[in-house]
């Protein structure tokens, strides 16, 4: 059947989201998929899905709108299988407030948060959760809005900063240490991969602009600590109730320990994206990654 790589989109993501789209489909297309590339808009979505000129989906969209839900909900209705993620565990991986509520309940381990609603909690926040913080757009990807504070008066501008792009904030105690993420495939985990940058963190420039972001594959660690990590990127992807594939962001601090940030449910496929180098590392290319996805909407 044919294949609608959906991407663009309208949220924050978008720039993301057309390259991950374009890469999406050269390599359904390179695969010998019969594909094409819709770029979506909210407004338009219903008639396009009424219009039914495709079989299946493959959902190339970050960020609210098309990762988080709501798109994942029309095509339910519908009956048009779909690429990653139910509705359920989609909007749950979306919110890092709520995601984060279900690896404390489930025993996973997540650096100590707040939910901040104004202004004024800034120093109440600090004196509670210490030095130095996170502060996060709770519903946002690729690091837009994100800050690293270290007092009360950052924290205080940080958040409306944040709040520019969410009303709801998170503050998360800042870890120390060492970046990682690691890509789920199925039911199994991918390489791990170590990311470096001299930015103070992989923030968007570090993401999609920098060339000084150094990418390591395989990520330094022992084998048995990176055979851990792996076991706790599938169970905060499992928890969470999330299918098909994904990626898992976790630091780990100065003593050894891992810490789970969040799961990404559309992650990017950017030419120069994570998923698709732990893929590579793994020994599979990027057409065959793109079919293996799509597939999982067959079942
Ligand atoms: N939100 C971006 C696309 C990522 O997680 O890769
Ligand atoms: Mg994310």
């Amino acid at each position: 059947g044919r294949v609608a790589v959906f991407m663009g989109g309208d949220s924050a993501e978008r720039a993301v989201s057309l390259n991950s789209g374009k890469e999406v489909l050269l390599g359904l297309q390179k695969a010998g998929v019969d594909a094409y590339g819709i770029d979506v808009h909210g407004e338009d979505i219903l008639p396009l899905v009424h219009a039914r000129q495709f079989d299946r989906v493959f959902i190339a969209l970050h960020g609210r709108g098309g990762e988080d839900g709501t798109l994942q909900a029309i095509l339910e209705q519908a009956g048009i299988p779909y690429t990653g993620s139910n509705v359920m565990a989609s909007a749950l991986a979306m919110d890092k407030l709520r995601t984060k509520y279900v690896f404390a309940g489930a025993g996973l381990p997540t650096p100590a948060f707040r939910l901040m609603t104004e202004v004024d909690q800034a120093v109440g926040i600090f004196a509670e959760l210490g030095s130095p913080l996170s502060v996060k757009p709770a519903r946002e990807g690729s690091s837009i809005g994100v800050r690293r504070v270290e007092s009360g008066s950052e924290l205080a501008e940080a958040f409306t900063a944040a709040a520019a792009h969410d009303p709801m904030v998170l503050v998360e105690r800042w870890i120390d240490g060492s970046e990682f993420t690691v890509a789920v495939l199925g039911d199994s985990a991918l390489p791990a991969i170590g990311l470096s940058t001299d930015h103070a963190f992989y923030d968007y420039d570090a993401k999609y602009l920098a060339n000084d972001t150094r990418y390591l594959v395989p990520c330094g660690l022992p084998e048995a600590e990176e055979a851990y990590l792996q076991e706790l990127s599938v169970a905060a992807f499992r928890v969470l109730g999330c299918r098909t594939w994904g990626r898992v962001d976790v630091m780990r601090d100065a003593t050894g320990g891992f810490w789970l940030l969040e799961v990404n449910t559309v992650p990017g496929m950017t030419d120069h994206s994570l998923v698709p180098m732990a893929a590579r590392a793994a020994g599979i290319e990027f057409p065959e990654l793109v079919v293996r996805i799509l597939k999982d909407t067959l079942e």
